[in-house]
C-alpha cells in the first residue's frame, strides 16, 4: 500500500524567475526552489559540504554551484557533480497546482 503523503505549498510559480532560485522556509524545512526553463525542482537549501546556501549559488542548466567552495549538485537528483561536496543534497518530489509549487513530504 502506498504511504500517505502531505503536499506543502512553497510559493507561486511567478515567484521564481527563469533559471534562478529562491529560498523558502516552511516549518522545519529550509529549501531552495529552482526554475530551470520553466521546470521546478526543490532541494534542501543548505549545502551538504558546509554553510553554503544553494539558492544563492550559480545555476547553470540543472547544475547548482555552491558559492562557498564551488562544489556543485544536479538539482534533478541531488547527486554531487563537483567536489568538494561528497554527500548528495536531499531533493523533493515537486508538483504544480494552480500556479503553486508544492512538494510532497
Ligand atoms: S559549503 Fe558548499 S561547497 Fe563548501
Amino acid at each position: 500500500m502506498a504511504e500517505a503523503c502531505t503536499k506543502i505549498r512553497l510559493c507561486s510559480t511567478d515567484d521564481v524567475d527563469w533559471d534562478s532560485a529562491i529560498r523558502v522556509e516552511e516549518g522545519d524545512l529550509i529549501l531552495a526552489v529552482f526554475n530551470v526553463n520553466g521546470v521546478f525542482y526543490v532541494t534542501d537549501d543548505l549545502c551538504t559540504h558546509g554553510p553554503g546556501s544553494l539558492s544563492e549559488g550559480y545555476l547553470d542548466g540543472h547544475t547548482i554551484e555552491c558559492d562557498f567552495h564551488n562544489g556543485a549538485f544536479d538539482v534533478r537528483t541531488g547527486e554531487v557533480v563537483t567536489p568538494p561536496c561528497m554527500v548528495p543534497v536531499k531533493t523533493y518530489k515537486v508538483s504544480i497546482e494552480d500556479n503553486s509549487v508544492l512538494i510532497e513530504v
